[in-house]
């Protein structure tokens, strides 16, 4: 019988993607979505990208009882990847209540069905912001967490400790914590991709919807780091091979190949790029030229961030295998089929 598997959030960017690399690696997956922040012709992009319509159940997973009831009907699954959550930082300092009742009261509940029906395997979805303002580069998984800048990074940091904390009393409860730096590019289909709602906050859409003239220019934030070119420098990863550590991470736990109850593996390259190199390599890719200039460093943004990707390579077997040149080519693709269907 196929293993079944519960995406929380699959209708998503990041969730979408993961669900087609489940499905492609031959197991059932259920998706769960309110469709607060996606849409649910996601649901056919996915079936059109792999030949398999997977199950869907709009639930918002705050509903104890209909979260409950929902895991009562799919009690046959072998483990959950948990993205449901809400996610624009920013917005998440303004509504800090909406952001921690949401986003905990999810996990609280996934965990408790798990709990309750005997679901042993969790993929939580996590974030580098739980490093904060790190000391020193590059971030390994024993790097000191400090306290996110941000209350949507926070239910990140809290989710982890919340995890830890039950999986060191749980019976056969097993759970992997996957830390993205910076997820970006589309799937090379170009029917997957990040859709952001209203004014993207992050680079990649920012930049995509400014070649394609939604935005008049990019504003790029500071270029007076103490970097190679001034601007801030992060780790951006391939949604793909994101979506394929999920996997990776799932068979850990099916395998029984975990050391602890409770792991963390940072997710991203390994390789910082500045801002300017992520438009140097947009303008190679796509041939567009981009409107940009320079402003003041945003508030909250660290000038460096990458990770040690070593633990991941070595425990889980997962390599990266797209380059930033990879990233922003699809992006632009995602970005063109988008607005011309
Ligand atoms: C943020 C969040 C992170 C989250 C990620 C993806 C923090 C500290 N980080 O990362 O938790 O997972 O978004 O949602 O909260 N930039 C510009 N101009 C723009 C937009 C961005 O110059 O219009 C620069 C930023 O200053 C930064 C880089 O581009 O140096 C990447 O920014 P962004 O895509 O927003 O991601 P982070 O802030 O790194």
């Amino acid at each position: 019988m196929k293993s079944k598997i519960i995406i929380t959030g699959g209708t998503g960017y990041i969730g979408s993607h993961t669900a087609v690399e489940f499905i492609n690696e031959g197991l059932e997956v259920v998706i769960v979505d309110n469709l607060s922040n996606s849409d649910i012709s996601v649901l056919d992009r996915i079936q059109s990208i792999t030949d398999v319509a997977p199950t869907f159940e709009n639930i918002d997973l705050t509903d104890r009882v209909k979260t409950t009831s929902f895991f009562e009907r799919h009690k046959d699954a072998s483990g959950v990847i948990n993205f449901a959550a809400f996610k624009a930082v920013g917005e998440s300092v303004q509504l800090p209540l909406q952001y921690y009742h949401n986003n905990l009261n999810i996990l609280l509940n996934v965990m408790d069905c798990m709990d309750r029906f005997e679901i042993r395997n969790l993929i939580f979805s996590s974030s580098a912001t739980v490093y904060g303002l790190p000391d020193s580069f590059p971030l390994t998984e024993n790097s000191k967490t400090k306290k996110p800048t941000s209350p949507y990074g926070n239910t990140k940091k809290i989710g982890e400790e919340v995890i830890e904390d039950f999986s060191k009393v749980a019976k056969n409860f097993k759970a992997i914590s996957l830390r993205y730096f910076n997820p970006i590019g589309a799937h090379s289909s170009g029917d997957l991709g990040e859709t952001p709602t209203g004014v993207p906050n992050n680079l990649m859409p920012f930049i995509t919807q400014t070649a394609l003239g939604k935005r008049e220019e990019l504003k790029i934030f500071g270029k007076d780091y103490d970097t190679i070119d001034g601007t801030a420098i992060r780790d951006y990863i391939h949604v793909v091979d994101l979506a394929k550590a999920h996997v990776m991470a799932f068979q850990r736990l099916m395998k029984n190949e975990a050391k602890e109850n409770f792991e963390i593996f940072n997710i991203g390259t390994g390789i910082g790029y500045s801002v300017l190199d992520v438009i140097a390599s947009f303008e190679k890719t796509t041939k567009q030229k981009l409107n940009y200039s320079f402003v003041d460093r945003r508030s909250g943004d660290v000038p460096v961030l990458y990770a040690s990707t070593a633990k991941a390579k070595k425990e889980l077997g997962w390599n990266p295998k797209l380059t930033l040149d990879d990233m922003t080519k699809s992006s632009w693709e995602w970005e063109v089929k988008k607005n011309i269907l």
